[in-house]
């Protein structure tokens, strides 16, 4: 996959700033109202019986705060996380060896839950509801099953897709948290949070511009903060103010909305190779070279949300938001049932 300056996904250099950006405590992470007050009780009631936090399911799109919460959480409860993901746990083996070293109360934290194969998934479901294991040992007629113990823990699973876990593992979870884009309001938070944090000299205005440009997404807010701050020390006086702010994000190709060339190229596809839709997504990935599951979990949600896009039985849509963002009349009879 190519890199993408907007992308939700990780990387390298995220990571190295990361830990530094990154919420520690619940008080710290802005936004989620919602969650937050429920995941406050649940805590606390949790820490008042002096037991482990029940199983917390996350989901939502790339870079919104998944990991975030899982550390919080551990935080919170006072307790230890191991973390691990769906893909790195090929064996049973590495699965049951996790489990049953866990101490008691400790967060296990499993990012792209949806990606476990299902044969090792198997072995969370007496873990998650038992606190034991049944574990083959042997092969053949020699095989026996015996049953491991392992101390009370909190399994926190994040995905972008819960549609695509299976039902037994989905039913075990007891708290679920959808996490959704952040409006504006929120993001211009945490592009200030992060730029004092950095040290970077930032204006109100200038804060906004980011925010508002940043698909709605923590990640992605900080990554431009931080081209923005090269930019402003490069060709401005170090100084993040509107202009500087807009000549970036326009030399980065994040066009006013926040859409950068995947989601226009995404959109013109639409409207331009398919008279505005349907299409659908296996068709539109194939003419855009993409994996469909890239435009599935790192594209399409948040045009949706911004009405660019709808998803209709027959495929996907360009909205009369979209032509207009291009300066475009519908195609006659294309766009309206
Ligand atoms: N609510 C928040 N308040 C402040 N900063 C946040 C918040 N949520 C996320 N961030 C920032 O965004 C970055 C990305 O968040 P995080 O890694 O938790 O996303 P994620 O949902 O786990 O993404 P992925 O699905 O790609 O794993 C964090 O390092 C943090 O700096
Ligand atoms: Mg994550």
């Amino acid at each position: 996959m190519h890199e993408r300056l907007i992308s939700g996904t990780e990387t390298l250099e995220d990571l190295s700033v990361t830990s530094a950006l990154r919420p520690q405590q619940l008080e710290d992470y802005i936004g989620q109202p919602q969650i937050k007050e429920n995941l406050t009780t649940a805590i606390q009631a949790a820490r008042g019986r002096e037991e482990a936090l029940d199983h917390v399911l996350l989901y939502g799109p790339p870079g919104l705060g998944k990991t975030t919460l899982a550390h919080i959480i551990a935080n919170e409860m006072g307790v230890d996380i191991v973390t691990s993901s769906g893909p790195a746990l090929e064996r049973a083996g590495d699965l049951v060896g996790l489990l049953t070293n866990l101490k008691a109360g400790s967060v296990f934290f499993i990012d792209e839950i949806h990606r476990l194969p299902r044969i090792v998934e198997e072995y969370l479901y007496s873990a998650m509801e038992d606190f034991s294991v049944d574990f083959m040992i042997d092969k053949g007629a020699f095989a026996k099953s015996i049953k491991l113990p392992v101390q009370p823990f909190t399994l926190v699973g994040a995905t972008t897709r819960a549609g695509k876990l299976t039902a037994p593992l989905r039913e075990r979870f007891g708290i679920f948290y959808h996490l959704d884009f952040y409006p504006d309001d929120e993001l211009v938070k945490i592009v200030n949070r992060s730029a004092s944090i950095l040290a970077m000299p930032i204006e109100p205005d200038g804060a906004s511009e980011i925010a508002r440009r940043s698909r709605g997404t923590p990640r992605i807010a900080n990554r431009l903060l931080r081209r923005v701050r090269d930019y402003a020390q490069v060709k401005a006086d170090g100084i993040i103010t509107v202009a500087v702010a807009d000549l970036a994000l326009v030399a980065l190709g994040v066009d006013q909305c926040g859409l950068d060339e995947l989601d226009r190229k995404l959109l013109r596809t639409i409207i331009d190779f398919y008279q505005g839709g349907p299409v659908g997504v296996e068709a539109l990935a194939a003419t855009l070279n993409e994996e469909s599951d890239t435009l599935v979990d790192m594209v399409e949600p948040f045009l949706l949300k911004m009405g660019f896009l709808s998803r209709t039985p027959s495929g996907r849509k360009a909205s009369q938001r979209a032509y207009t963002h291009f300066n475009l009349q519908p195609a006659p009879g294309g766009l309206f049932e």
